[in-house]
């Protein structure tokens, strides 16, 4: 048996060789050369090789197009509209061999709603590791970019960032956490990246993925929501098109909302749109049924209940949607059990 750092390192240079040829010329030839030497050698250990290392490959990195849908269907709880959006936008973009921009998805809504959820539901059935892929990258506003001060050197490094990290791995996951206490000027510096260019300075960005998170528009939404409600009509009635316009129209002309009244609106830049509802008494039921599963504990109707009747609702004298969603379940399902 050959020692397993060997075996590492060889992975490694396979890993790079291909990352390599768009860097440097020299550690393009070694890692060649090497790659050449060693070829008879990895041709027979292929796959397994593979298992040790996170590489840029195809092995590592493709759609699990029926675990995206099962997993958006059974744990995310009273999204229709969204779930909907979201399997055919990365499906359609995911079997696309030549798209012609990234895909670039923006969710909006209220806290505990689901939009960081729904991004590791993304990642997980993308990359095989998942949120833990070195191809997946999350940047939070409050703590990456905290000092509009800084704005300028934020933007250089962002742009670096991405530019790196698209070189290495063009199926490259950009997630951008709290867009709305983002500095404009910030986003507006990676509008290039999400643009048609064929080319921008020799990288090609179609195959990367941006998907911003956001409150921006969640009044909109929340309004939109309770006013089926005041109709009578089934919240499953709502379309995309009952949301789209004026969430996008909100989030553009908000001048709080941080992050847009740039030019990514205008141009069109932004592929979706995707509204997430706030969640109703009965969604929150379900969410702490999904945690207890997920925690291996026994589903218990009567603790869910419980739990979901301690949370606050809104509006006050109605009491429909859960102000917090299921953002705070987690916490009060360990004082329970
Ligand atoms: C796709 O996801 C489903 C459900 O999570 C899982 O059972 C299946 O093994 C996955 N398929 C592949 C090829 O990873
Ligand atoms: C990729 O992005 C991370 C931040 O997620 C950064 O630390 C790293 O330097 C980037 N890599 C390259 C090659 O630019």
């Amino acid at each position: 048996m050959r020692p397993p750092g060997r075996v590492v390192f060889v992975v490694w240079t396979l890993c790079s060789a291909a990352a390599a040829t768009a860097i440097e010329p020299i550690s393009t030839s070694i890692a060649v050369g090497m790659a050449a030497a060693l070829t008879g050698f990895l041709a027979t250990y292929q796959n397994v090789l593979y298992y040790f290392h996170e590489c840029c490959r195809e092995e590592w990195i493709s759609l699990n197009g029926s675990g995206l849908e099962a997993d958006l269907e059974k744990k995310l709880f009273g999204q229709h509209v969204a779930s909907k959006v979201i399997l055919k936008a990365v499906t359609g973009f995911m079997e696309n061999k030549n798209p012609k921009k990234p895909l670039v998805l923006s969710l909006h809504g209220w806290t505990g709603t689901g939009k960081n959820f729904i991004s590791h539901l993304i990642a997980k059935n993308i990359y095989r590791n998942g949120m833990k892929s070195s191809f997946v990258h999350q940047f939070v506003a409050t703590n990456h970019f905290p000092h509009p001060g800084e704005v300028q050197t934020y933007k250089a490094q962002l742009q670096q960032w991405i530019r790196g990290n698209v070189t290495s791995c063009p199926r490259s996951m950009f997630i951008f956490d709290e867009m709305d206490k983002m500095h404009p000027g910030l986003i507006d510096s990676i509008k290039p990246f999400l643009d048609y260019y064929e080319h921008l300075d020799g990288v090609s960005y179609h195959q990367a993925i941006f998907i911003f998170l956001s409150n921006a528009g969640g009044g909109k939404i929340n309004e939109v929501a309770l006013r089926f409600w005041d109709e009578g009509k089934e919240r499953t009635d709502i379309q995309l098109k009952d949301l789209e316009i004026s969430l996008s129209l909100d989030v553009f002309n908000n001048k709080n909302s941080g992050f847009w009244h740039t030019s990514l609106i205008d141009k069109n830049l932004v592929d979706f749109f995707i509204p997430l509802l706030p969640l109703e008494h009965k969604h929150v039921r379900m969410c702490v049924l999904a945690e207890m599963k997920e925690r291996d504990l026994k589903p218990d109707e009567t603790i869910a209940n419980e739990i979901a009747n301690e949370i606050n609702y809104f509006p006050k004298e109605k009491e429909i949607f859960s102000v917090k969603g299921c953002k705070t379940i987690g916490g009060k399902l360990s004082y329970y059990t």
